[in-house]
């Protein structure tokens, strides 16, 4: 059947997603269950409680999926769904999800990893992306720059060595009290703040490494709050969210322009939860264009966890001609360009 159309699922940590996609680029459907509201009380994603959430929505969540693109199983051409890297109890729901479905309705399965998901997210904004380019993967879970050579294909520049850069903003979060995810909080709490008015460490920018470091920081503006307990003083919150906030932007931005230049591409990409950082956005935006660079970036809702960006993804590598088949795993570890 070639109809086009992509079921893209997506159960890799506390959002669950079922899109449809028609020909990788078109979204017909993308309905997006978040969690939050449940983990929020205990400060992040609790495995457990999220995989059983996960296996009560899949069903309905990808039954509304269809029913907004208003297409059957049967009109289907592929499905895909993350298989990895993620929650393992988590990743088994969709993916237990969507090899039922390909075996009932004798559709095509590919497994897709979760980061070249958030990669093909730039796929969903009509622009064209043209290798080679140099893109940033920032998350909850993952700060991967990558070199893309060629589409689908990844090369791995530098990675955080500790604390990804959307855990960095989710841990300092959590100790000034305030909800899961802590990236989008502390984002509105910095706009009214000086970011020069607290200086916090730049990890690993004095070498030549492309990889990260986010825990020096994290220490740093920890021991910041508690000095500041310990002296009875209030903590100028809006300066100190700047602050650490641009702390994390200034040393994404320097590594991925370094790497651009390096690598003589023409464009850089951003993917991922922390990509939706306005102040972020729009600070590559200007390093990007001061070097001649175009900058590409998705729209909001499509940087943080989706199955859209899945479905996309999927459908590029079913037309490479992939196939995953009812031996299809879970992997919570998987790395990019694993097979
Ligand atoms: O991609 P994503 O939805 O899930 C993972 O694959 O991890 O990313 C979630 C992460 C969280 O750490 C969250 O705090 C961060 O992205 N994030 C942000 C913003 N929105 C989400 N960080 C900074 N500023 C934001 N506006
Ligand atoms: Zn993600």
């Amino acid at each position: 059947m070639k109809s086009g159309l992509t079921l893209g699922i997506e159960t890799s940590c506390d959002e669950t997603a079922a899109a449809v996609i028609k020909d990788g680029r078109e979204i017909l459907s993308n309905v997006v269950l978040s969690q939050i509201d449940i983990h929020q009380k205990y400060g992040g994603v609790v495995p457990e409680i999220a995989s059983r959430h996960h296996i009560e929505s899949i069903f309905p969540v990808i039954h509304e999926a269809l029913q907004q693109a208003e297409v059957t199983l049967a009109d289907l051409e592929v499905i895909a769904v993350t298989y990895g890297p993620g929650l393992v109890g988590s990743l088994l729901v969709g993916v237990g999800a969507a090899k039922a479905l390909a075996f009932a309705a004798q559709k095509p399965l590919v497994g897709v990893n979760h980061i070249e998901g958030h990669i093909y997210a730039n796929f969903l904004t009509g622009k064209e992306i043209k290798p080679p380019l140099v893109c940033l993967t920032v998350s909850g879970g993952h700060t991967d720059l990558l070199l893309i050579p060629r589409l689908g294909e990844y090369e791995i520049l530098g990675r955080t060595r500790d604390d990804a850069a959307g855990e960095a903003f989710d841990k300092v979060a959590r100790v000034l009290g305030l909800p899961y995810p802590g990236g989008p909080q502390i984002e509105k709490l910095a706009r009214a703040g000086d970011m020069e008015a607290i200086h916090f460490p730049r990890g690993l920018t004095d070498g030549d490494t492309f990889d990260f470091s986010f825990s020096g920081l994290k220490t740093a503006a920890l021991n910041y709050l508690n000095e500041m307990g310990q002296k009875k003083q209030e903590v100028p919150l809006a300066d100190f969210a700047a602050s650490f906030q641009w702390a994390i932007i200034d040393v994404l931005t320097q590594k991925l322009m370094a790497a651009a230049e390096q690598y003589e591409v023409d464009s850089v990409i951003l993917s991922g939860g922390v990509a939706a950082n306005q102040t972020f956005r729009e600070h590559v935006q200007a390093e990007a264009e001061s070097r001649g660079k175009e900058l590409l970036y998705p729209p909001v809702h499509l940087c943080t966890d989706n199955a859209a960006m899945i479905g996309s993804a999927g459908y590029f590598r079913y037309l490479a001609g992939q196939r995953s088949d009812h031996a299809l795993n879970a992997v919570a570890n998987l790395r990019l360009g694993d097979a």
